[in-house]
């Protein structure tokens, strides 16, 4: 971690205890850390295990007067590269969603400039609580990246999600926030667009497609692993965010285009999504009603923007743009006619009358100017990876 400041926060629970080996995980990775234990941390761990693994003095009060004539807590919350909440417990991520600073925990997250990463450690009940859920939105939102709890069975003797991740894991996700990972991507910004977008007719109705969002979801979540600093604009699909990646949520095709357009620049662009390639021209204001006659409404459509044309064309193009193709028949004459119409690198094609969309295997081929390579058929996890391989390798 090439002596990077993280400032680690550990909250009352008793993953507190995982916290100490985290500290230990860090130091060997050479990263330096600071901790903070809250009043609760404190009754599961103590300040004396942390100092000794950190070899740094251990934060526990607001209310100390030499630090505070030094501004201690700002100090304290400017000097890190990244803070880290762990165990965030269901109390620490609802005091931090209501920007409530009453401890030196809570002030230093209020007072901090710089990211924030919370690992959520709690019973399961807590977690899929409306108001940790809730919470967890709100701190997302304000852009602080909250891991995935494991799911498994828990101290309290239930099961479920809510344990913390391991501290492997977490010391893995630290060094990818703090562009000290290590891997094939690492360093590299990858874009990926997935899922389908929703064009609405009226307040209730809307033309969409059969897009998972699957495959671009296990793409991203390859590309994270391979160490990029990834970005995935997501249509309206109901899938957990992979590990890692920083998601933007869109509706329509035009949402989309302004989302990939403030996402840049990039160095890989992966165009997942099955776009909408039509709108309808006037949305209603009110829902459209039958009026006994008979008669159907007109539904007037107009072109949407195209994503992947445009950023092809765009001064701000990525190094490498892969777009993707998913038909029912003549696969690879249709996706070398993308290839030219689009101006993208690579089309990564796939037959969906023999994967139905929404599956969970593919059989991709990936057409270039320099050929066609035909990968097995694959899950979707694999193969996104074997993609995300032959991105790293022309990058290289
Ligand atoms: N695409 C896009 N914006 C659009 C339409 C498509 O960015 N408005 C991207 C998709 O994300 C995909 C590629 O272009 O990477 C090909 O999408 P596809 O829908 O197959 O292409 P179309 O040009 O719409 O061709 P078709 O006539 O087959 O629908």
């Amino acid at each position: 971690m090439n002596g990077k400041r993280i400032l680690l926060i550990i909250g009352g629970g008793i993953a507190a205890y995982k916290a100490c080996e985290l500290v230990r995980l860090i130091r060997k990775q050479g990263g330096d850390v600071t901790c903070v234990l809250t009043e609760g941390g404190a009754h599961f761990v103590t300040a004396m295990t942390l100092a000794a693994l950190s070899e740094n003095p251990v934060h526990t009060t607001l209310w100390d007067l030499k630090n505070e004539v030094e501004m201690g807590h700002i100090q304290l919350s400017r000097q890190a590269d990244l803070v880290v909440v762990c165990p965030a417990t269901a109390d620490l991520m609802a005091r931090m969603a209501g920007g409530i600073a009453n401890d030196l925990a809570t002030t230093l997250l209020l007072a901090t400039d710089k990211p924030v990463l919370a690992i959520p450690a709690m019973n399961v009940r807590m977690w899929q609580h409306p108001a940790t859920v809730r919470n967890v939105a709100t701190l997302r939102g304000d852009g602080v990246a909250v891991m995935q709890p494991d799911e498994g069975a828990m101290a309290c003797g239930e099961f479920g999600p809510g344990r913390l991740p391991e501290p492997v894991v977490i010391a893995a996700e630290i060094a990818r926030m703090l562009g000290t990972a290590t891997g094939p991507l690492s360093g590299k910004h990858v874009l990926i667009t997935a899922g389908p977008t929703h064009e609405p007719i009226d307040p209730v109705r809307y033309i969409a497609n059969r897009s998972s969002g699957k495959q671009g979801f296990a793409i991203a979540a390859a590309a994270a692993q391979a160490g990029a600093k990834v970005t995935l604009v997501a249509g309206p699909v109901n899938l957990d965010t992979p590990q890692g990646v920083t998601r933007i949520n869109v509706e329509t095709a035009r949402q989309m285009a302004a989302a990939v357009d403030a996402a840049l620049p990039a160095d890989v662009a992966i165009m997942v999504a099955a776009v909408a390639d039509w709108r309808s021209a006037g949305e209603a204001v009110q829902k459209i009603k039958k009026d006994g006659s008979g008669q159907v409404p007109p539904l007037q459509l107009v072109e949407n923007p195209d994503i992947l044309a445009t950023l092809c064309k765009s001064d701000r193009r990525p190094q490498l743009v892969v777009g993707f193709a998913a038909e029912t028949n003549d696969v690879l004459d249709h996706a070398r006619a993308k290839l030219a119409r689009k101006g993208a690198d690579w089309i990564v094609a796939n037959d969906v009358a023999t994967h139905a969309m929404g599956g969970e295997i593919n059989g991709l081929h990936i057409v270039s100017a320099a050929g066609v390579e035909s990968l097995p058929e694959l899950p979707k996890a694999a193969a996104a990876a074997a993609l995300i391989e032959r991105i790293a390798n022309a990058l290289a």
